[in-house]
């Protein structure tokens, strides 16, 4: 299966596509450099509310079946992308993937320390758009809980840390160059929150994804180098010890003037109606 080029650029990709159907070589900026591209290692326990969402028997074995990211929002409680658990993702629903696990406390995926946790529960936002990639999130209902200090307070809508020029941290498993490194090891990049209108001008939806600021975050780098990339879907933006957005879609990995989409998790929060628990973790 081969998309148009035009539409690869701009749509989520997962791991699955990536490593298949679309021409991510052709993609790849020249000056990413290196999952988060142009990231550092961190350790999982540093930040538990990390998690990998695995199926070894759709992705294979050697990085522990690990193809998005995902984070802890309640003891048993995790938000991912909505592409990631697509049927384009799994091949199947979700409901089919009888060995999507949630993998918490595990920087290396070749070790196997930590944890692995079946999902009892999924539920992907049936209002997901893949053309516009609005409404990009699911959420995971754990067979186990994680302990407390794993759990993130996400930002409620007008919290300061969604404001453009905020410091921000993206982590995930990802690809680190934009070529199909995948990392083995947990990195995170350090980020800024970007102004709405930059989004709004390089990505407007035509014949690819559209910037939406209601629904979405810009996050990047003005001269590019540092972003999340194909792998990173689902895995947390956390600014100001919160979580502002989750890993959805951009251009290339670390492009100058193509920055990162995030899903906005206080669109989340009143999609799913959770004001009362955000204001709680506040
Ligand atoms: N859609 C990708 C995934 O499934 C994430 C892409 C994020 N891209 C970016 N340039 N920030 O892993």
């Amino acid at each position: 299966m081969r998309r148009p080029f035009v539409r690869a650029l701009a749509r989520p990709l997962v791991l699955a596509a990536a490593l298949s159907a679309i021409p991510l070589a052709s993609v790849a900026p020249a000056a990413a450099d290196g999952i988060v591209v142009g990231g550092f290692p961190v350790d999982a326990s540093e930040s538990p509310w990390v998690v990998a969402l695995s199926s070894r028997d759709r992705f294979g074995g050697t990085r522990s079946g690990q193809f998005c990211g995902a984070v802890a929002v309640g003891p048993k409680t995790v938000l991912t992308a909505a592409h990631c658990l697509s049927e384009d993702a799994l091949g199947a629903p979700p409901e089919q993937t009888r060995d999507l696990k949630v993998i918490t406390g595990r920087t290396d995926l070749r070790s196997a320390e930590g944890r692995e946790i079946p999902i009892r529960e999924s539920w992907v936002n049936p209002k997901y758009d893949s053309e516009s990639n609005a409404g990009d999130f699911a959420v995971l209902t754990l067979a186990e809980s994680l302990p407390r200090r794993a759990v993130m307070g996400m930002a409620a809508a007008g919290d300061p840390a969604y404001e453009a020029g905020t410091g921000a941290m993206v982590y995930g498993w990802g690809d680190v160059t934009g070529a199909g490194d995948y990392a083995t090891g947990l990195r995170a990049a350090r980020v800024h929150v970007l102004p709405d209108t930059l989004c709004e001008e390089v990505y407007p939806g035509m014949g690819g994804g559209a910037y939406l600021a209601d629904a979405m975050v810009c996050a990047g780098e003005k001269v590019g180098g540092r972003d999340a990339c194909q792998g990173d879907s689902g895995g947390p933006l956390v600014a100001q010890g919160k979580l502002i957005g989750l890993v959805s879609w951009g251009s290339g990995c670390g492009r100058v003037g193509s920055p990162g989409v995030y899903t906005r998790v206080s669109d989340v929060i009143r999609r799913l109606g959770w004001e009362s628990a955000a204001q709680e973790s506040k």
